[in-house]
């Protein structure tokens, strides 16, 4: 899919890696439609859109939580009313809440991780996936478009310390890529996943700098990853015909 003319939507485009990609694509031709929580963040991301994107391109942005069904369709009736149709997705938003699954000091258990950060982390990370990507297929599907979804990963998939919850999703992340690009490839529509490693964004700032020392020194090119990185990735995937069902780990090498 070339990028020039077509509708691509962006959940979490308020900041970070959503705001990058947004960017990116808009200088490729693409039209942009945004969702987040954050208004303020997603207004800037717009500006800076309209400022950086070629001369054609529109952008929009749409309040919504990712994790609630009933304002993820009708965000996406409006987004596809809006643009006359969607013909991409970056399954972006994501949170965490880390923490060990149990605390322990000299065989005394001190904390376990809530039911409400397990919960909370699935919430976004994965039942907003399946929300938002169910949604833009139908889209996808009733206009007759050849699409491509893509859903954000990580690393962390493959399970790490303190996030139970969050490596927990971002594995049902990519078993769902898997699945829609089974399900979905008779309708023309392409499904990829991106495992990103540790890329310079707010949610990365947030960790500890020694936790974060200690990250960069996992990576075998001996820094943190890129934003543009992540969008070139994504470009890789809406660019490719022959991309679907797999995911792309774009890491610096990091062994965890
Ligand atoms: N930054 C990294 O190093 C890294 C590494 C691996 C994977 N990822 C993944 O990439 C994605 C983007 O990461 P980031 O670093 O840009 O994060 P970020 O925290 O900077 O941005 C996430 C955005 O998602 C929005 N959001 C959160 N909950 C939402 C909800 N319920 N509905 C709608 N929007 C919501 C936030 O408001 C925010 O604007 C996430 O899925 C993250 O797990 C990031």
């Amino acid at each position: 899919m070339n990028l020039e003319n077509k509708t691509i939507v962006i959940t979490g485009g308020g900041q970070g890696l959503g705001r990058i990609m947004a960017i990116s694509f808009a200088k490729n031709g693409a039209n942009i439609a945004l969702i987040d929580l954050n208004e303020e963040l997603l207004r800037e991301t717009v500006g800076l859109v309209e400022q950086n994107g070629s001369a054609n391109t529109s952008a929009k942005y749409y309040l919504a939580n990712v994790s609630n069904e009933a304002q993820v369709e009708s965000t996406f009736k409006q987004i596809n009313d809006d643009f006359n149709g969607i013909d991409g997705l970056v399954n972006n938003a994501g949170i965490l809440r880390d923490g060990l699954l149990i605390k322990a000091k000299d065989g005394e258990v001190i904390n376990k991780m809530s039911l409400d950060d397990f919960k909370s982390v699935i919430d976004v990370n994965l039942t907003g996936v399946f929300l938002c990507g169910r949604e833009a297929a139908v889209h996808m599907i009733e206009s007759g478009n050849k699409g491509v979804i893509i859903n954000m990963s990580s690393i962390a998939r493959g399970g790490n310390i303190g996030q139970t919850n969050y490596s927990a999703a971002k594995a049902g992340v990519v078993a769902m890529t898997a699945t829609w690009a089974r399900e979905l490839g008779r309708h023309g529509i392409r499904v990829g996943a991106i495992a990103p490693g540790v890329i310079r964004t707010a949610m990365t700032d947030s960790i500890k700098p020694e936790m974060r020392d200690r990250l960069v020194n996992m990576q075998a090119i001996g820094r943190l990853g890129d934003p543009d990185e992540i969008a070139h990735t994504a470009k890789y995937i809406f660019e490719n015909e022959f991309f679907t069902g797999r995911v792309v780990e774009i890491d610096g090498g990091l062994a965890m």
